[in-house]
Parts: C-alpha cells; sequence; structure tokens
C-alpha cells in the first residue's frame, strides 16, 4: 500500500466564515482523503501497526465498531490488501456508508446501539464478542488503540500547523472516539502554548462533562443523534490535556447550521462538521475572536454521505436514472 495517498488535505479559507467572524477562519477538508473521510488515516495506521506486529495474516478478517467512517477505511485496506473485513455499525448507519461498506465488500453487522464494551447490544461489544469466537480475525478497536491518536499526531496537527503558517490561534473538531482531537490538540499545544481546542459533540453525550468535572454522570437522557459523533462512555484514548472545553449542540440546530451554511457556501457539510459550525457559533458568543485570530475547523467527511438523512429536505431532483432504478 502506498501511504502517501492518505492525509496531506487541503485547508482552505472561508470567505463566508471569515467575514461572519471577523477573523481568519479555514476548513481542513479531510474528505479529499481516497475515502473521503479523516478515517482513512486512522484505519491505515491501525491496519499497518497489526501487520507489522504480526497480528493479522493474508485472508485473516479484520473487525471494527464504527459509525460508518472507520468502517470504510478499514473494508478499502482489507479489499486492498488481501484480508476481509467485517464492520459493526448501528441501525442508524446513513445509506450512502452502508452502500460503500458493501461496495467494499465488508460484512456488515447492524446493533442497537454505540454505547460501549458494556453494553451487550453495542456495536464494541458485539465486535469484541465476534473477535473472540472467530480464529484469524483481529479487532483494530479504535476506541482504545494508541495508533488512532498517532495517526492524527503524526500526519494532521503537523499538517494543519504548517498549512496555518504557524499561525492557528483555535482547533475545532467534532468529537466521537476523541482520536482526531487528542492527536491534533496534543500535537499543536507542544507547539504553541496559546492554542485554544474545542471539541463539539450532541447534547446527551457525557464528554462535555467529563472534561469539565473529571466524573461520568449517568444520565437518561437520549443523546441527540448527529452521525460520527457523541458517546455514552469514555473512550480509552482520550487526552483530556489535549482539549481545552468541549461544547454540547442540538441536532435540529445543526441541520439549520448545515442549511444556512448550504445557501451560503453551495457546499454540503458533513453531518459532524455542521455540529463544528454550531459549536463555533456558540464559542464565538462567550469567547470574542478578532482579526489575529487563525481558527481552522476540520470536516471529517461531506455532506453527500447525508443526502436521505441530513439532507432529506433539500429538494434535489430525481434523474431518468433514479426514476428507472429506485
Ligand atoms: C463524520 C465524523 N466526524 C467526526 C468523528 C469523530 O472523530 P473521532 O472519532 O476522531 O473523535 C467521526 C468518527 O467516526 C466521524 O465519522
Amino acid at each position: 500500500m502506498d501511504a502517501s495517498i492518505f492525509g496531506n488535505t487541503p485547508l482552505q479559507q472561508c470567505s463566508y466564515l471569515s467575514e461572519k467572524y471577523q477573523c481568519h477562519i479555514y476548513i481542513k477538508k479531510e474528505y479529499f482523503n481516497p475515502n473521503h473521510t479523516a478515517k482513512d488515516r486512522v484505519a491505515w495506521y491501525m491496519v499497518k501497526d497489526a501487520i507489522t506486529k504480526k497480528l493479522i495474516k493474508p485472508n485473516d478478517t479484520i473487525v471494527e465498531a464504527s459509525s460508518g467512517n472507520t468502517g470504510i477505511g478499514i473494508a478499502y485496506l482489507a479489499k486492498q490488501m488481501g484480508y476481509r473485513s467485517c464492520i459493526f455499525v448501528t441501525r442508524n448507519c446513513s445509506k450512502e456508508k452502508l452502500k460503500s461498506l458493501q461496495a467494499l465488500d465488508a460484512k456488515i453487522v447492524l446493533c442497537e446501539n454505540s454505547n460501549g464494551p458494556l453494553d451487550k447490544n453495542s456495536t464494541q461489544y458485539q465486535a469484541r464478542a465476534f473477535t473472540k469466537i472467530n480464529n484469524n480475525s483481529y479487532y483494530t478497536d479504535q476506541y482504545n488503540n494508541p495508533e488512532n491518536c498517532r495517526a492524527h499526531y503524526e500526519t494532521t496537527g503537523p499538517e494543519i500547523w504548517e498549512q496555518t503558517s504557524r499561525k492557528i490561534t483555535h482547533f475545532f473538531a467534532g468529537i466521537g472516539t476523541t482520536g482526531t482531537i487528542s492527536g491534533i490538540g496534543k500535537y499543536l499545544k507542544e507547539k504553541t502554548q496559546y492554542i485554544k481546542v474545542v471539541g463539539v459533540e450532541p447534547k446527551g453525550s457525557i464528554l462535555a462533562q467529563y472534561k469539565a468535572t473529571g466524573r461520568v454522570i449517568k444520565s437518561d437522557t437520549e443523546m441527540e443523534k448527529i452521525e460520527g459523533i457523541g458517546r455514552k462512555f469514555v473512550p480509552g484514548i482520550i487526552n483530556l490535556k489535549a482539549i481545552d472545553q468541549i461544547i454540547q449542540v442540538e441536532r435540529t440546530r445543526t441541520i439549520q447550521t448545515a442549511m444556512d451554511y448550504y445557501q451560503h457556501t453551495g457546499m454540503l457539510a458533513g453531518f459532524s462538521s455542521a455540529a463544528v459550525l454550531t459549536g463555533l457559533e456558540d464559542y464565538c458568543i462567550d469567547n470574542p475572536v478578532d482579526s489575529r485570530d487563525h481558527i481552522v475547523l476540520l470536516f471529517a467527511d461531506y455532506g453527500d454521505r447525508y443526502l436521505n438523512s441530513l439532507y432529506h429536505t433539500l429538494n434535489i431532483k430525481k434523474t431518468a436514472y433514479d426514476e428507472k432504478f429506485s
């Protein structure tokens, strides 16, 4: 596998947002990776590590619990490199992601939830259980695998630092496994003590409380669904020192933000990217920014993965092809 196909994604200033907030705002466009998400980097690091440590051999099955994107990265590598893949996803995984997994020959297992290794109906529990009873399978386990953070510490962090000519003052990312923010935040904090690293998650997730109090507060509040981000358990790889603050956003407002961004830029932000935009708006209410600030927003994927969910209200004209084959 040629590692140079992963990463080195563009960072582009967004004139709409820069004008709106009167500072420099850049988008780190992770959808320029081969499978159009930041998770390509993570999948590559985890698989490379397993191969180096001789934990997998040709024809073995690589197993992952995923909201879809890491699974797609794993399935792609498995197909390219002579392995099989088995991906545990939740029932609300987008149709577009499921189709991509199918196209990559992944075995797909639909689970009730993604509530962590203690819940028998979760993707994480089921993935581990599958690996235990199936010889010749290996669980990459993005929630506990340090390669998840390392991928971002060694690649995305340095790219952002150089692409902003070392001027970055704020970094925003959606958080799920926390690999992105833990890896990039660690790198940037080693470079500058002035950086503010802000995570964004949906209402009902537990990581904002955990960051603020150091405790997990059990709550029955249902988590608002924003694909890719939000968890009811603390991922093993979280690096709290790399994160300054975690902001919670509402699903309905995030959908509205995505629509506004689309109206102004013509771009379809991914669901978690729209959450990042909402988090930025809330952050700026309490923490005014000015023309000296250089803010980077990580867009983990693109809105074409959510045409049937986030963007289902858009009036996308059906083509003759759709009429014939839908
Ligand atoms: C679209 C999207 N955004 C954000 C995230 C969260 O990134 P991380 O798991 O590194 O915290 C994910 C994770 O799967 C994702 O798929």
